[in-house]
Parts: structure tokens; sequence; C-alpha cells
């Protein structure tokens, strides 16, 4: 029985981070060069019902995933898929993991784990689930890392393609007019989502009057970033961009680090910057023009940014 391959992007969210939590719209886009890769290793001569995890970035080398943290993606994925396809256990496998995707940094790593693990795992009992079956159970995988996720990383991680994404609503995907040229980088401060999400609720429970009106203003950046991206008005892109991480930093989810980085993206010709996923740390991005991308690279790495790279979303022009 040969091993089985499965793989999944990381992201990043263009515009409506946290703001999505509470309904509003967001953007998010597929990071496709960047990817959490799983072979699943058939263990025949091994009793029935032992996986072992090898994920040499998270320092995993074979532990039984029975004695992962009950919270952790990979844990709940596979819990997740016996149970959808109502299994006592699953044959004893091995799941060899690797990772281009930096993790816990905002990109999207949790739900990258959980949709690799799902594809991988479904077509190892024989069972490829469909896209919309492996969204909602990597959905369910994101309500164990963090308490109240929107469902935005699990959708784009899952389908793969630039999304329009509003919870309850229909999913839009988009298609823009024409290339956007991203760098992104690193601070190489870890804040877990969790607490930033919870950090903002509690703010927001303590003075509605203050942060209301933020989250729905980051909701309209969203929509006029929709319009913006799908026309191709670079312009009105940057300005959504720009304006939204003013709204974050008034929300206290940027710290002085992320700032540092926006500020040299800015002053080294990026159209716009802001930070990226669940703040206080974590990945900025900025927009750039094409010839402008390796004079930002070489600044960040000057500046004290971590492994800034380049990604393109490509546009039907
Ligand atoms: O930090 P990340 O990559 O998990 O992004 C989280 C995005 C939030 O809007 C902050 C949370 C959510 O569930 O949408």
């Amino acid at each position: 029985m040969p091993a089985i391959k499965s793989s999944a992007c990381g992201k990043f969210i263009l515009v409506g981070e946290h703001a999505v939590v509470y309904g509003q719209p967001a953007i998010a886009l597929p990071l496709s060069s960047r990817r959490i890769t799983l072979y699943v290793e058939p263990q025949l001569l091994a009793p029935s019902g032992k996986i072992k995890v090898f994920f040499p970035a998270l320092g995993l080398d074979g532990e039984p995933v029975d004695q992962l943290p009950s919270n952790h993606p990979i844990y709940r994925a596979v819990w997740e898929v016996i149970n959808y396809l109502s299994l006592s256990q699953s044959p004893s496998c091995d799941l060899r993991f690797n990772s281009q995707l930096p993790i816990g940094t905002g990109l999207g790593s949790s739900a990258s784990m959980a949709v690799a693990t799902i594809r991988g795992l479904s077509e190892f009992l024989g069972h490829t689930l469909s896209d919309a079956v492996t969204n909602e159970l990597a959905f369910e995988c994101e309500k164990y890392v963090h308490s109240n996720p929107s469902g935005v990383d699990n959708t784009v991680i899952t389908y793969e393609e630039p999304v329009f994404y509003q919870k309850g609503q229909e999913l839009v995907s988009l298609t823009p007019a024409a290339d956007l040229h991203f760098v992104l980088a690193d601070s190489g401060i870890q804040k877990s989502t969790g607490e930033t999400v919870s950090g903002l609720a509690e703010r927001y429970q303590a003075d509605p009057a203050l942060i209301k009106p933020k989250i729905e203003s980051i909701g309209q950046l969203a929509k006029s970033a929709r319009r913006a991206i799908e026309t191709g008005n670079l312009a009105e892109i940057a300005e959504a961009i720009n304006q939204n991480q003013r709204l974050l930093a008034e929300l206290d989810l940027s710290c002085p680090e992320l700032d540092h980085l926006v500020n040299v993206a800015l002053e080294s010709g990026a159209l716009a910057a802001k930070l990226t996923g669940g703040g206080k740390g974590g990945h900025i991005l900025a927009l750039v023009k094409a010839d402008r991308v390796e004079t930002l690279l070489q600044n960040l790495i000057t500046k004290g940014a971590l492994n800034p790279f380049h990604t393109v979303i490509r546009g039907v022009i």
C-alpha cells in the first residue's frame, strides 16, 4: 500500500481580521507557495488504531496522536474524520508532515494542519471527503484551537482561492482584475490568536460605543476592497489596507514591532501595509508594485524583519 499524499496552503487576511468574528465581511487570500504537506504511511504490522505523528517543525517525532493536547489541530482533525466516518478507530499509520508555512504567525497554520490531515486521513481510509465536508470538519477543529473562530481561515485554505467571507452568508470567490503583488514579513513575535480575540471581546463588552463603530468601519473597508480588487483599482485597495491598519492599531491589536515593519514597508515604496491575522505579533503584509519587490525585501531584512517573502495573487489579465 503506497503512502497517500495531501497538502493544504497557508493564507493571509487582506482586510477584515477580528471584525469578521463579529459578523463583518473579510477578504482572505491563499498562500499557495507555502504549504503543509502530509504523507500517510500505512503500518500494516502494527495493531489497529496506532497513529503516530512526525512533524519536525513542531518537534513531533513519532508521538502517538492520542498523546497530543486535545486542542491540537492534528489531534482534532484525526478525531473529526474518524467520527464523521462513524469508525471506532483507524487502521495504524504514520502521519509525516513537513511545513513550508511558518507556525503560529498569522498565516493560518492551524487550519492548514487540519485541512491537510482531514484530506490525507480520509483518503487513506478510502472515503475522500468533499471540500464542503473538509471545510466543515476543519471549522470544528478551529473551535478547539481558539474558542470563537469566524471560519475564514478554514474556508480560504480549503478552497484555496481569494474569498470575500462573511459568517452565515454564501461564500463569494473573488477574481482580481489584475495581478496583486505582496510582501509578507514576520515580526518574530508569536502571539496566540485566541488571546487577541478574547482580549478584544473583553474590550468590546466593556465599551461597545468605542469598539463597535471601528468594527463596522473595518467591514466597510472589506466591501470597498472587494470592489477595488474586482475592478483592478490598486489605489483603492491600498487605501483600504492602510485604513484597516489604522483601525486595528486603534483597537490595540498592533504592537511596536508591527508598527515598525509597516513603516519600513511604506518608506520603501509599498503602496500599503498592515498586520495580518490575530495581531500583537506575527506577520505584516505589504501591497507593492512588482518593480519595488526586491528593494522592499532588502529593506525589510536590513530593518529586522524575519524571512520576508514575495507572493502574487494572479488576476485575469
Ligand atoms: O491569526 P490567524 O491566522 O489565526 O487569523 C485569525 C483571524 C481572526 O479574524 C483574528 C480570527 C478569526 O477567527 O477570524
